[in-house]
């Protein structure tokens, strides 16, 4: 954003760019809708891209690019070895984290896979702030464990504490402690995803590579949304209000061994990569990218990928250029919660989190509130959001439900791509199924797959209730 002072007191935070390419969009009809929401087992990643009105499912592969990555793509080199585009990348990987080593993967969960395959053997730990659905697989399938260890203020959804991403150093010392030489790595994720996209302080990343320097073990940081949690750091945290994006986002990098991203989020709409300055955890690495991912100058990528990430990575601290989404999701929080509608507070990154258990408290966390509420806020508006809760967790080994520490329905809001209107329809919307939660019943497994059940699952709607609320809608707003 660009930010001046306003004629009227404060001060105007402005958009840094202007929008030159548009794709229409075209708003189904109730009854299509519910039509497409039954065909889609209730899952809205089953949808069709076609019958949804906002896609907010997620920010990623979808941010809007900038003429420059489009540019770059169109000039990368092609080579499968030793190619420009590939140390275009390296240079801006050395100029944005300061880090020297760089093994490009062909998404986020490929560099989690490698480092689970490098670090966890059965039995050991990562303590992380708080798990993502695939890092925690990852681990998981390598016969590791996650354990999560946010601070308490995480988990309450009203509270307003400033960087609910924090890791709670106290448990952090006791867990290492007590756990010496079972501690594959200390996982830090740069605004929180699952916890509602919440950012973490400067000051605890201190402090959290302070203890794994005095237990000697290695802290890996999840960058995929670092612009997002340098952007809240310069807002919230003492003493960063003159720093630059740049500054804050090579001195959070500073403090890990490793840092990881996927790079489908902020720098470009694909791809991933895996960053170091310690020449023996590149060693690990680099000799499994051949057989898992490609030749390390491509990493399973198109050389136009490497050339849209090296542009973005810069980009990803251009101040000009970040922050848009962010003052969109601040405004429909904002607007959300005067009404008294449950959403996570403070507004974080990614995007709008409603929180279904107390929006629908009516219903009980096995009839799956975030579900419900992502496809009736599919039904009631035609955005798709993406549930962030029991669904999104499996069950345990014994086949028990585990329950999420947060039942969420995920807005998400990509880089540059919806404005003022789209959060103003999105808010109205919002606020008429909050009137008529009561018409929203739960859901029940159709098909349950055994592992990352939120992609592939399927559900319905118990005593068929999407047909109630449409009725309701029609009757209150019409066909549209
Ligand atoms: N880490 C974080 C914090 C993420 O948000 C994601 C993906 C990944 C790792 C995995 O990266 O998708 O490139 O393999 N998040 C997306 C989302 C899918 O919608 O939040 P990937």
């Amino acid at each position: 954003m660009i930010v001046v002072r306003s004629s009227r007191g404060g001060v105007l935070k402005v958009d840094g760019f202007r929008i030159r390419v548009v794709e229409r969009l075209a708003l189904p009809s109730i009854w299509a809708r519910l039509k497409a929401i039954r065909g889609a087992g209730w899952n809205t990643f089953l949808l069709r891209a076609d019958d949804v009105f906002l896609d907010m499912l997620t920010d990623s592969g979808v941010n809007a690019m900038s003429d420059r990555q489009l540019a770059a793509m169109i000039t990368a080199q092609d080579a499968y070895a030793g190619g420009r585009s590939y140390y275009e990348l390296v240079d801006a990987v050395r100029e944005v984290f300061g880090m020297d080593y760089v093994l490009p993967v062909h998404q986020g969960r490929a560099a989690e896979h490698l480092l689970a395959k490098v670090f966890v053997r059965p039995g050991m730990v990562v303590i992380t702030n708080y798990h993502f659905t695939t890092s925690k697989a990852h681990v998981e399938l390598a016969g590791g464990e996650m354990i999560e260890i946010p601070v308490p203020q995480a988990l309450d959804t009203t509270s307003d504490y400033p960087f609910k991403g924090d890791m709670d150093v106290s448990r952090l010392e006791e867990l290492i402690s007590s756990m010496r030489g079972r501690v594959a790595y200390v996982r830090l994720e740069a605004v929180a995803n699952l916890l509602g996209g919440q950012p973490v302080s400067m000051k605890n990343i201190r402090l959290v590579r302070e203890l794994c320097d005095k237990f000697n073990v290695p802290l890996v940081l999840d960058a995929s949304m670092i612009d997002w949690n340098a952007y809240f750091i310069k807002e919230r945290e003492p003493g960063y209000a003159s720093k630059s994006l740049a500054e804050i986002v090579r001195e959070m990098a500073g403090y890990a061994d490793i840092i990881y991203m996927s790079a489908r989020k902020a720098p470009a709409v694909r791809g991933g990569l895996i960053a170091t300055n310690k020449r023996e955890y590149y060693e690990k690495l680099v000799v499994l990218l051949p057989v898992y991912e490609g030749f390390p100058s491509y990493g399973g990528m198109s050389v136009k990928e490497l050339a849209a990430m090296a542009v973005g990575l810069k980009e990803m601290v251009d101040e000009s250029l970040v922050g848009s989404e962010l003052e969109l999701i601040r405004y429909v929080v904002e607007e959300l919660d005067k009404r008294r509608v449950p959403v996570v507070r403070p507004p974080g990154g990614l995007g709008v989190h409603l929180d279904a258990a107390r929006f629908l408290e009516h219903l009980p966390r096995n009839l799956y509130p975030a579900a419900s509420l992502t496809g009736a806020l599919y039904l009631a508006s035609g955005v798709r959001a993406m549930e962030r809760g029991t669904m999104s967790m499996d069950r345990a080994r014994d086949g028990r439900e585990v329950y999420a520490d947060l039942e969420l329905v995920r807005i998400a809001f990509p880089r540059r791509t919806y404005t003022r209107s789209h959060a103003e329809y999105l808010v109205d919307r919002i606020l008429w199924l909050y009137e008529n939660r009561d018409a929203v019943k739960g859901l029940k497994w159709v098909y349950e797959p055994p592992v990352l059940r939120f992609f592939l699952g399927r559900l319905e709607d118990i005593g068929g209730w999407g047909e109630e609320l449409a009725r309701r809608y029609e009757r209150d707003l019409g066909e549209y």
